[in-house]
């Protein structure tokens, strides 16, 4: 697995980021809550929680929420994203890893190369790191519809 973006303190310290942001999540249809922290090239750190809506399509994952508030001060450049998830009623992390759902491997495809890094963490406190391109193969993208 390549480990590029970051030291291994680096990416626990992501994860941290990702648990304060899961913190703030809105949740009261599921109660699942899901934190992101997404780095940019410059360093810095943009987190984002799930929030849901009573109508439920609304509803923003975590991920998108970091990504949206980046893109929406003009960041483009994107190293590695941490996420984590928490079931109603518990407290620890999912026991199986919280990974990201299409919707959001496709957002990270329309901003983030193949090597950008998911960091994820599980119950036990275990960090496993994927790229996108592990995660969404064969994307359809802008470069899709150019050829
Ligand atoms: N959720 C995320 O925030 N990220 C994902 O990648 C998976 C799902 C949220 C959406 C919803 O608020 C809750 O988890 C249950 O689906």
């Amino acid at each position: 697995m390549r480990r590029e973006a970051l030291s291994d303190s680096g990416y626990r310290t992501l994860v941290e980021e990702a648990k304060l942001s899961m913190e703030q999540a809105y949740v009261p249809y599921s109660g699942f809550r899901v934190g992101a922290a997404l780095l940019d090239g410059a360093g810095r750190v943009w987190r984002g929680c799930n929030i849901e809506s009573a109508s439920y399509t609304p509803t923003n994952c975590a991920e998108r929420t970091a990504i949206f508030k980046a893109i929406s001060e003009g960041v483009r450049d994107f190293r590695a994203i941490a996420i984590v998830g928490r079931a109603p009623h518990a407290h620890e992390l999912t026991q199986d890893a919280t990974a990201p759902c299409g919707v959001c491997r496709q957002v990270m495809a329309e901003f983030c190369s193949g090597d950008f890094e998911i960091v994820l963490c599980n119950a036990r406190d275990e960090v496993e790191i994927w790229t996108l391109e592990e995660m969404l193969p064969l994307r359809f993208t802008k470069e899709s519809m150019e050829q």
